[in-house]
């Protein structure tokens, strides 16, 4: 996690939209048609966003004034809020105007840095709405010019008319959602709210031995409101990634030790609802890596700004700039499949690329917390700025 390569007084060599070559002073520069000088700011990958839900209907800053004046993201759900809100409004939204504002959100995004992502689904919450979501992200996939996976996110929330019947909410995603979805190859992985008050460790598992026979893999949402036996559940589903982990002891510290679980930590969702963090220097002292992701949604984190994910890790969660940067590039790459294709600088790979201001330090990237630090973002080789 600390160990991050750099070059000095380095140049960086571009072609059709790839890095062909980099090196320092000391090996000769070749020839470009175009020349980009970074003046003394910083080359680094682009930031990997593993963990996003940016088709949604509407924003919810209504709910944010209600925890301002002392309800909880529990309460606030319970009271049939929170996704479920979002849920209703997503249904009555058309597939064209949901693609409409979540590429305009993706967009925003690569202007901020980010140059590969992952999307959920989850605010549909019927089958014939689940679909409509997880269509709206094969389109950005087809239009986007950075890398999308696609999750299915059915249990995310149980939908109203389920209340007293949860087991068939469970049937009806593993006999009709997760069957159509695997048809029309809408999804690269399969998610659970595996937490208090949303979905068990045994629902979980039920969904996701479906998911993964259809070949979705797992990558779910554990352990954000309670020691709810997520990360737990997620281990022995071979999940690529257990997400949130506020709520991380030492026998969750222990089941992803060895594994191949990239444990991926959400640090702007417990700054805006006011949780605990997660013990993310707990869990690197004892081996183990972490990814950074923005969360973006509309109900626990409105923002896909990773610079400030990554100034939320070293501030709150006591990672280093170089953990943080790792962990928002190239460990959040692996998060979403991406391994070895995004997040880090490489001859062959797409040269998606942040180019910092000047600046004196590595450090002084996560520590200028809320300020454009960012001087332009190359993506395919196209400088955006
Ligand atoms: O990752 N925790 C569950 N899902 C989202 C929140 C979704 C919402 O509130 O709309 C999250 O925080
Ligand atoms: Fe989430």
């Amino acid at each position: 996690m600390q160990h991050l390569p750099s070059v000095d007084n380095a140049w960086l060599l571009m072609d059709k939209g790839v890095i062909i070559d980099y090196g320092d002073e000391k090996t000769p520069r070749p020839h470009a048609n175009e020349v980009i000088d970074a003046a003394g700011g910083m080359v680094m990958p682009a930031f990997c966003d593993s963990h996003t839900h940016i088709v949604f209907a509407a924003t919810r800053e209504n709910e944010f004034v209600d925890r301002i004046r002392g309800l909880s993201y529990e309460e606030i759900a319970r009271r049939g809020g929170g996704i479920l809100n979002s849920s209703a409004r997503l249904q009555q939204t058309s597939e064209d105007e949901l693609y409409a504002t979540s590429h305009a959100r993706l967009h925003e995004m690569i202007r901020m840095g980010t140059g590969a992502i992952e999307i959920k689904s989850g605010y549909g919450l019927t089958t014939e709405d689940e679909l409509k979501m997880l269509r709206v992200i094969k389109r950005l996939k087809a239009t986007s010019p950075i890398p999308v996976k696609a999750t299915f996110l059915g249990a995310h929330a149980l939908p109203a008319e389920f209340k007293n019947k949860r087991a068939e909410y469970i049937t009806l995603i593993v006999e009709e959602m997760l069957p159509a979805i695997a048809h029309e190859q809408l999804a690269d992985y399969c998610d659970v709210f595996c937490d208090r008050g949303f979905f068990t460790p045994e629902e979980t598992d039920q969904i996701l031995k479906a998911s993964t026979a259809l070949g979705m893999e797992a990558k779910i949402h554990a352990n954000e409101l309670d020691y709810s036996g997520g990360i737990q559940i997620g281990v022995s589903n071979n999940a690529l990634s257990v997400d949130h982990l506020e709520f991380t002891g030492d026998d969750e510290i222990k089941a992803l030790l060895g594994t191949r679980t990239m444990p991926t930590l959400l640090p702007s969702t417990a700054f805006f609802l006011g949780l605990e963090y997660p013990p993310a220097r707990k869990m690197i002292d004892a081996g183990l890596p972490i990814a950074l992701s923005s969360d973006y949604n509309p109900g626990s984190s409105p923002s896909g700004n990773m610079n400030f994910v990554i100034s939320l890790a070293c501030i709150k969660l006591k990672m280093t700039p170089e953990e943080a940067i790792n962990a928002a590039t190239i460990n959040s790459a692996y998060a979403m499949g991406l391994a070895g294709k995004a997040g880090c600088i490489t001859k062959g790979l797409p040269a998606n690329l942040i180019i910092t201001k000047p600046v004196s330090a590595l450090a002084a990237i996560p520590y200028s917390f809320g300020l454009p630090l960012i001087q332009c973002v190359v993506i395919n080789g196209e400088n955006l700025n």
